[in-house]
């Protein structure tokens, strides 16, 4: 008779154990989480703006935050920190790019060649990391407006070229038309003196 109720009393305990070692796995695999917020995925931009890659991050501990940026011309590695240290900064974007605690960057005057995907990935300690995307878009509205004025301007000065040569060619046609109406009364003004001088 007594075996029977020690043998349920371990069971019990076996299985609170083993619920409390399921709530202790789940707590920690919560706890390693990290969490990424990018609250504008999609960039538009002009040339020499200044750019925000606005993130926010939640984890436990200090992470490693690494940007990457990514175009048609492949992936490079431009930034790398932990908040609160110094960051290791690309030799493409020293000088042109600064760090915020909370993850983001700021990329100063951009050019059409930044344009492109920049992935972040923050890496906790314990290992577990989340990455995101941002797409930047970079165009140069400015300098195709001083293209259109360009070749308008190119197109008028064509137009003028043509009405100048084209009234040239006009004067000079008059001015022959011209010189040879005035040879040809010349002509008839000396047949008059001659047929005058043979009357006379
Ligand atoms: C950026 O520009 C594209 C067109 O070039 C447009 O479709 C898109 O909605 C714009 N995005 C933002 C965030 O303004
Ligand atoms: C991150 O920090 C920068 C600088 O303090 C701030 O401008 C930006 O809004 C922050 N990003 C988010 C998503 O809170
Ligand atoms: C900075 O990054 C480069 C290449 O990514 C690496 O060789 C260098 O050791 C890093 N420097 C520091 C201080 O982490």
């Amino acid at each position: 008779m007594r075996p029977l109720p020690r043998g349920s009393k371990k069971n019990r305990g076996i299985s609170l154990g083993l619920l409390a070692l399921c709530l202790a796995a789940a707590g920690c695999l919560q706890s390693q989480g990290v969490s990424l917020y990018i609250p504008q995925s999609a960039i538009n931009a002009t040339v020499e703006e200044d750019i925000l890659l606005s993130v926010e991050y939640s984890c436990h501990g200090v992470p490693t935050i690494e940007w990457k940026y990514t175009s048609n011309w492949g992936a490079q590695k431009i930034v790398e920190w932990k908040p609160g240290t110094q960051a290791n900064i690309s030799q493409s974007h020293k000088d042109r790019l600064c760090t915020f605690d909370n993850g983001s960057i700021q990329l100063f005057s951009v050019g059409v060649r930044d344009s492109g995907y920049y992935v972040i990935t923050v890496t906790e300690h314990l290992g577990s990391s989340q990455f995101g995307t941002i797409v930047l878009h970079v165009s140069e509205i400015l300098y195709e407006d001083l293209h259109f004025v360009a070749v308008f301007l190119a197109f008028l000065a064509a137009v003028a070229a043509l009405l100048i040569s084209l009234m040239w060619v006009c004067n000079k046609c008059a001015y022959k038309f011209q010189r040879k109406r005035r040879h040809k009364l010349r002509e008839s003004a000396t047949e008059d003196i001659e047929l005058q001088d043979v009357e006379c």
